[in-house]
């Protein structure tokens, strides 16, 4: 790829996965909806397959992890019960020159990050000034203008986090005067009060207005997973630590909308509870930590990519949380979130349905709350995180340049592309005839259209793993060529032999395997 500013990267990734029909704008026709999105013919390919991905290493592989396909709508009492109608909040803040809306934790959480920053350049200098003998560690804990950096970062963010969590939103807003954040429209520090704003979609129910009774979108899957935990653990006999996986759809009335599929309206969610003993929760939310990193890296965009960050700010029910990030274009941001929940969720659910909500454990003679471990994570950002590092222009030996989308072969929208070098000569015919051998197995395509190199390219773009082309020898000895994206190398086999040999580096097995 040629050396382009995160924003030209991120710009070319989603024109083209617009281009290529991934991804388009929801209700395009008219005029689009902001921050809602469809996915396309080879969108919802590769869709489909990261979540069978998932699917199949957190159920089909897992001894005692089940799944779940609970509803959208909940009863309200739910989101009462999870806290979502109390704090499911964002802070909001106007700037009155721009009128432009922000997140004041974003606001201030980017100011951080900016003196964080200058800290960091700090330490750069120093490392090339000092060279070999560097000691970095000394250097961040004496250097006082790095020292001071570092503590007006911290300071600046927990006396923010702090008047947040007291709810004193007139001291949030203090923070954000004191230290001069200006709006990035604007550039000015003319901002409104500041206020809490509930994330919720909701909706009546009923066909009379009297008796319709409001109804929320979820915000999450995981509600579903709770109320349905006795359901389970009864009828499937369940014994601790067991899960319960689901993916589906989830809602948010997000402000600050941006970055693409990064952060939607309405987005997909992969969960997963893991119901434990109290006092082994941290043995299984390190399990779970390694065990969610290992599958993410056996996608294979790099481990350098990743990384975890531990909250040190816990949620109230949660007593140690930490999100998976990813280098996204426009930076490390959280994909995935890995949370020890204790027994908040459950307690709550037996507190405001008045049913015992508890495990009967055989081992120990006694009922309990059981402790929840979950992992969290959504698509569409798993989507772009695969997409986004994919997509590669190389500069071939001939000086032209072709456009590939690197995706882990397990996963692209089409495996095969059954391709006849011309369109005449009975090379179509015999074309069918593969196509529709490999079409039970695979996710194949044929394509006559266009001279053999424009289609190579075609295929290349959408990131199909192989091309499969018919020549006039194959009419001879039903022998074909087999194109491999990444290489462009070309090795010749026979018909019979094709299915085994896509099979062996297409296979989800094959992921899964390296994934677990
Ligand atoms: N049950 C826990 C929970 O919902 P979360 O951190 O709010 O935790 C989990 O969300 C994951 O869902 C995030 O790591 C992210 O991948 C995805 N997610 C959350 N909000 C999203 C949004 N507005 N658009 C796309 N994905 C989102």
């Amino acid at each position: 790829m040629p050396i382009l500013s995160p924003e030209e990267a991120f710009k070319r990734v989603i024109a083209h996965a617009k281009e290529y029909g991934f991804i388009f704008q929801s209700s395009e026709l008219y005029g689009g909806l902001s921050a809602v999105y469809d996915y396309g013919q080879n969108g919802v390919l590769l869709k489909n397959n990261l979540r069978t991905y998932w699917w199949k290493s957190m159920v089909q592989v897992q001894d005692n992890v089940v799944g779940l396909d609970s509803a959208i709508f909940m009863h309200p009492t739910v989101w009462r019960a999870s806290g979502h109608i109390d704090a499911f909040n964002d802070p909001l803040i106007d700037n009155k020159d721009s009128k432009k809306r922000y997140r004041a934790d974003v606001l201030v959480e980017e100011y951080s990050e900016k003196i964080r920053q200058k800290a960091e350049k700090e330490v750069v200098k120093a490392r090339e000034r000092f060279g070999a003998s560097f000691d970095e560690a000394l250097y961040r804990s004496t250097n006082p203008r790095v020292v001071e950096y570092l503590a007006k970062a911290d300071e600046t963010l927990s006396r923010f986090n702090r008047a947040l969590e007291a709810g004193d939103l007139a001291e949030a807003r203090q923070v954000i005067v004191d230290e001069k954040i200006t709006c990035p429209v604007s550039g000015s520090a003319n901002w409104t009060e500041l206020r809490q704003f509930n994330l919720m979609f909701s909706t009546k129910v009923g066909s009379v207005a009297e008796d319709a009774s409001e109804l929320y979108l979820r915000p999450e899957t995981a509600q579903g997973i709770f109320v349905n935990f006795l359901n389970i653990q009864k009828t499937g006999r369940m014994k601790l630590p067991f899960g319960i996986a689901q993916t589906g759809k989830a809602f948010r009335n997000e402000i600050v909308a941006r970055q693409f599929i990064f952060r939607m309206r309405e987005f997909e969610q992969m969960e997963m509870q893991y119901f434990v003993r109290p006092g082994s929760e941290m043995q299984w939310y390190e399990h779970w930590k390694s065990a969610r990193m290992r599958w993410h890296l056996a996608l294979g965009l790099g481990a350098e990519r990743y990384r975890f960050h531990d909250h040190d700010k816990l949620a109230h029910y949660a007593n140690a949380a930490t999100d998976v990030e990813f280098d996204f274009p426009f930076g490390f941001k959280e994909l995935e979130g890995i949370h020890s929940r204790t027994d908040f969720d459950l307690s709550r659910h037996e507190e405001f349905s008045g049913r015992k909500v508890q495990y009967f454990d055989p081992e120990t003679n006694e009922s309990y709350t059981p402790y929840v471990v979950e992992t969290s994570l959504g698509l569409d950002r798993l989507f772009l995180a695969v997409l986004a590092t994919s997509l590669d222009e190389e500069t071939l030996e001939d000086g032209t340049v072709r456009t590939v989308l690197r995706l882990p072969y397990e996963v692209a929208p089409t495996q095969v592309a059954i391709l006849p070098l011309i369109k005449k000569d009975g090379l179509p015919e015999c074309a069918q005839q593969v196509y529709q051998e490999l079409r039970w197995d695979f996710q194949a395509t044929l394509d006559e259209k266009d001279a053999i190199g424009k289609r190579y390219r075609r295929q290349d773009a959408v990131g199909t793993p192989y091309c499969v082309t018919i020549d006039h020898q194959t009419l001879v000895d039903k022998t074909v060529t087999l194109r491999d994206r990444d290489s462009m190398k070309q090795v010749r086999c026979t018909i019979s032999e094709l299915a085994n040999r896509l099979h062996a580096s297409v296979s989800m097995t094959t992921l899964l395997k390296k994934s677990i």
